[in-house]
C-alpha cells in the first residue's frame, strides 16, 4: 500500500484543523440548531461612553466611537472609568425584558473598539475593575440568563484603541508608549477570549472591528477560532471574514436584504431600536413597534434572526422607550410566537401583503396588510386543511383553492393592525416555487 510521508500527513492534519474540515454537516447543524430555530436575540451596547451619552462640547450625536470622533486625549476618556457606577443594574430586570419579548440569545460588548473590558480581566486594568462599580456584569448575567434558558453571548472588538500593541492604537492614545507589537496584542486578545470562554461560557461570540485584518486576518482568525472550539466545541462565530472563513453566519448593519433569502445560509440582521447603538440621551428618534415586529416577521421569512439592541444607561438602566417597544413586541410574540421560533423560511418568497414562514405541516401567513374586500390571494398550489387565524384557532376560515392558488375568506377586522398570522396546516410539503425572487419590494423599504 502506497504511504504518505509522516511530514505530509502532518501538514494534512494541521490543515484540516485549521480548516474546521474535521466537522460534519451532521455536527454543524447540531451546532447551529439553537441559534436557527431561535429567531430573535437581544444585543446589548454598553461601556464607558454610555456616561457621556452621547454629548461631548459641541456635540451631541456621539455613539460608542466618541473616543475616535472626538479626538480627546485617551487618559480625558479614561475619566469615564471614575464615573461608571452603574449601581441601578440589574441582571434579572435585563434577562427577564429579553425573554418576555420573546428573545432567546443575548449578546453583551465584552470589550468595544475602545478596548474597555465590561469584565474583571485578569490580563489588564482596562477594564470594570478600574471603576467603583465592584460587580461583575457578565457574570451576572451568564448566570441569570443560564437560569432562564437565555443563551448567553458576547461582543468582541478586535480593533483596540487603547491597547499598546495594537497596530492601529489611537492616535490621541497618550497613555501608551513604545512600538506596537501586533503577536504580543495578538497573544492578549486569545488571552481574553480563552478567559471569557472559561468564566462565563458563552454560546457565541460576535467578533467586530477587524481593520482590513491587522490582526485577526482570515487565517490567524481559523487559527483562533479552532483554539476557541477546542476549550467549547459548540461556540458559535460570528466574524466579519465571512462564512467562507470561518463564520458561522452572515451579518446585516439595520437591514434587511431580499437576498437573504434567495442565497440561503444562516445569517442574523442586527437593528438599533433608535439611531445610536449605545445610550445617547438625545435621540429620541425611535422605530416603531410595527416596524421592528415587522423585521422579526421579515427577518424570520428569510430564513434569518433578528438582534434587536438596547443602549443601558450608565446607571444600568434600559432607557423607557426602549421598554415600551420590548413590552409591545412581548405582547405579539406572546401570541404569535409559535409562527416565529423554529419557522424556517418562506417557501413562497415575500408576498405583496406580508411574509411567510412555515414549520412541518404548516405554513403561517403574516398579513401585514389587511384586505379591503377580505380576500387574501396565496400563490399555493397544495390542497389545504384547516385554514384558522392563529388567534382564533378553533374557527375556520373559508378557503377557495383555484388553478394557480388559494384564496382565504377574512374576518372584517384585522386581529392584530401590526401582523395577523393566518395558519395553513397542510398534508405533505409545500412545492417551493421555481424562483425565489422577491414578490414584493423588501421591508422595510
Ligand atoms: C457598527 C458600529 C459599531 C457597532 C456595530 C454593531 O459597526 O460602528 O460601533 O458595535 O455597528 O453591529
Amino acid at each position: 500500500m502506497y504511504k504518505l510521508p509522516v511530514s505530509l500527513v502532518a501538514v494534512l492534519l494541521s490543515l484540516s484543523c485549521l480548516a474546521g474540515a474535521a466537522e460534519t454537516k451532521a455536527e454543524r447543524d447540531a451546532r447551529l440548531k439553537w441559534f436557527r430555530e431561535a429567531h430573535f436575540g437581544m444585543f446589548i451596547h454598553w461601556g464607558l461612553y454610555s456616561v457621556p451619552a452621547g454629548e461631548w462640547q459641541d456635540r451631541k450625536d456621539h455613539g460608542e466611537w466618541l473616543l475616535l470622533q472626538s479626538k480627546m486625549p485617551l487618559s480625558e476618556y479614561a475619566k469615564f472609568a471614575g464615573q461608571f457606577n452603574p449601581v441601578k443594574f440589574d441582571a434579572r430586570e435585563w434577562v427577564r425584558l429579553a425573554k418576555n419579548a420573546g428573545m432567546s440569545y443575548l449578546v453583551i460588548t465584552a470589550k468595544h473598539h475602545d478596548g474597555f473590558g465590561m469584565y474583571p480581566s485578569d490580563l489588564t486594568d482596562w477594564c470594570i475593575k478600574s471603576t467603583p462599580f465592584k460587580r461583575d456584569p457578565l457574570k451576572e448575567l451568564a448566570a441569570e440568563c443560564r437560569k432562564e434558558g437565555i443563551r448567553f453571548c458576547v461582543y468582541y472588538s478586535i480593533w483596540d484603541w487603547h491597547h499598546p500593541d495594537y497596530p492601529a492604537r489611537l492616535q490621541g492614545n497618550d497613555i501608551a508608549t513604545g512600538r506596537p507589537d501586533k503577536a504580543r496584542y495578538l497573544e492578549f486578545m486569545m488571552g481574553q477570549l480563552k478567559e471569557l470562554t472559561t468564566k462565563y461560557d458563552p454560546d457565541l461570540f460576535w467578533f467586530d472591528g477587524q481593520e482590513n485584518g491587522l490582526v485577526w486576518n482570515p487565517g490567524v482568525a481559523a487559527k483562533g477560532i479552532a483554539e476557541l472550539h477546542s476549550l467549547k466545541p459548540g461556540l458559535i462565530i460570528k466574524d466579519n471574514w465571512g462564512v467562507n472563513n470561518g463564520s458561522d453566519y452572515e451579518v446585516y448593519e439595520n437591514r434587511i436584504p431580499d437576498a437573504a433569502l434567495k442565497k440561503g445560509g444562516d445569517w442574523e440582521t442586527c437593528m438599533t431600536m433608535n439611531q445610536h447603538w449605545c445610550y445617547n440621551k438625545n435621540d429620541q428618534n425611535w422605530k416603531s413597534t410595527e416596524y421592528l415586529i415587522r423585521g422579526l416577521v421579515d427577518c424570520t421569512s428569510k430564513g434569518g434572526n433578528l438582534l434587536l439592541n438596547v443602549g443601558p444607561t450608565s446607571e444600568g438602566l434600559i432607557p423607557g422607550p426602549s421598554i415600551e417597544r420590548l413590552e409591545a413586541i412581548a405582547k405579539w410574540t406572546k401570541a404569535n410566537g409559535e409562527s416565529i421560533y423554529g419557522a424556517t423560511a418562506s417557501p413562497l418568497g415575500e408576498l405583496p401583503w406580508g411574509r411567510a414562514t412555515q414549520k412541518k405541516g404548516k405554513l403561517y401567513l403574516h398579513v401585514f396588510q389587511w384586505p379591503g374586500d377580505g380576500k387574501l390571494f396565496v400563490p399555493l398550489a397544495n390542497k389545504p386543511g384547516k385554514v384558522a387565524l392563529l388567534a382564533a384557532p378553533d374557527q375556520a376560515l373559508p378557503a377557495a383553492s383555484s388553478n394557480n392558488g388559494l384564496t382565504i375568506t377574512l374576518p372584517t377586522e384585522a386581529p392584530d393592525k401590526i401582523d395577523s398570522v393566518v395558519v395553513i396546516n397542510l398534508d405533505g410539503p409545500v412545492p417551493q416555487p421555481t424562483t425565489l425572487e422577491p414578490l414584493a419590494p423588501s421591508f422595510p423599504n
